[in-house]
């Protein structure tokens, strides 16, 4: 049986930057997203005795041994749930290019984990999917539920597991991803992860965010915009902060980033709203209301060094397409 599903990529309003447990990755702290539209990843995984080994093809060419060692990792943890010994052809898609900064790793082991558990055998629940795919990365686990998602940090691990909070319908908003970057991050999330606590204001991060993450959940169910854009662009910055003061120091924006971030504030003064986000990559993700994409997207469009615009809506969550 060869099963194929579909996952988002979705963009962090509260970011998930350190780790309380390494192996098991249960975060230092809650977080909060909306899957986008735009970015996907379609995956198919057949598990047959005829296979010598898991292999894996991404965007149709094979993937290299590290990328495949890491899906095998992820592969063994639904064989042993399954009780299956067989190994894996794996088959993964991203309808964005890798050369665009945009990360697959939280579409992508989303979809490897709905696709694997179903062709495995296994019927898991949404909730256990989340804690599934966040073994495979943290992120991913918010790519499961539907439209608005909550990670709730957990502390034992069975525990640290995504919800929706709301359906992608219940507001009219935009993440416009403004891409800049040309090429794959030099330091990936985990090796950011780990070095989180190494900045000086990391724990004063972690003490605030459960105020932070009260705020923002009121100001979303309040559809109060300034609010949730307030909150959620100064979190970026915090994150960021965070990043460049760890040791090493880890500078993930480029000249082009900081124009279009300057660009957001200077229009917003000027009464065009919007606020940005940025994960760990060159990338701004612009927030704004439905009723200003198209200005936006001309304004951001013009400016040298954007490479493209992306429109996200919010989406769906995680879903299977096809069962062969
Ligand atoms: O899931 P990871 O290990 O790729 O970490 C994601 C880290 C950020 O994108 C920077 C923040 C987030 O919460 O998505």
């Amino acid at each position: 049986m060869k099963v194929t599903a579909k996952a988002p990529s979705n963009i962090a309003f509260i970011k998930y930057w350190g780790k309380r447990d390494e192996k098991l990755r249960i975060p230092e702290n809650s977080s909060i997203s909306m899957n986008l539209s735009r970015a996907f990843t379609i995956t198919s995984v057949e598990f047959s005795n005829k296979f010598k080994s898991d292999s894996l093809f991404i965007n149709g060419l094979k993937a290299s041994v590290d990328e495949t060692k890491r899906v095998s990792i992820h592969l063994d943890l639904i064989r042993s749930l399954s009780k299956i010994n067989d190994f894996a052809r794996v088959e993964s898609r991203n309808n964005f290019p890798k050369a665009s900064g945009i990360a697959s790793s939280a579409s992508g082991f989303a979809a490897l984990t709905l696709a694997g558990a179903k062709a495995a055998g296994l019927s898991l629940s949404e909730k256990e999917l989340t804690i599934l795919a966040r073994l495979g990365s943290g992120s991913a686990c918010r790519s499961i539920p539907d439209g608005f998602v909550e990670w709730k940090m957990g502390r034992t691990g069975n525990d640290s597991y995504a919800h929706s909070l709301f359906a992608p319908q219940f507001w009219n908003i935009c993440d416009l991803i403004a891409v800049v970057g040309k090429s794959s991050k030099k330091v990936s999330s985990s090796e950011g992860h780990a070095i989180a606590e190494s900045s000086p204001f990391y724990k004063t991060r972690i003490v605030a965010m459960e105020n932070k993450l009260k705020k923002i959940k009121l100001a979303m169910k309040n559809k109060d915009f300034t609010k949730f854009g307030e909150i959620l662009e100064a979190e970026a910055i915090n994150m960021h902060m965070v990043m460049m003061t760890s040791n090493p120091p880890l500078y993930y924006w480029l000249p082009e980033t900081l124009k279009v971030m300057v660009k957001v504030m200077e229009w917003r003064n000027k009464g065009l709203e919007s606020y940005f986000t940025i994960d760990a990559g060159p990338n701004v993700h612009v927030i704004c209301r439905t009723k200003d994409v198209d200005r936006l997207t001309k304004r951001l469009r013009k400016l040298s060094g954007v490479r493209s615009v992306l429109v996200n809506t919010p989406a769906l969550g995680a879903r299977i397409i096809e069962v062969v």
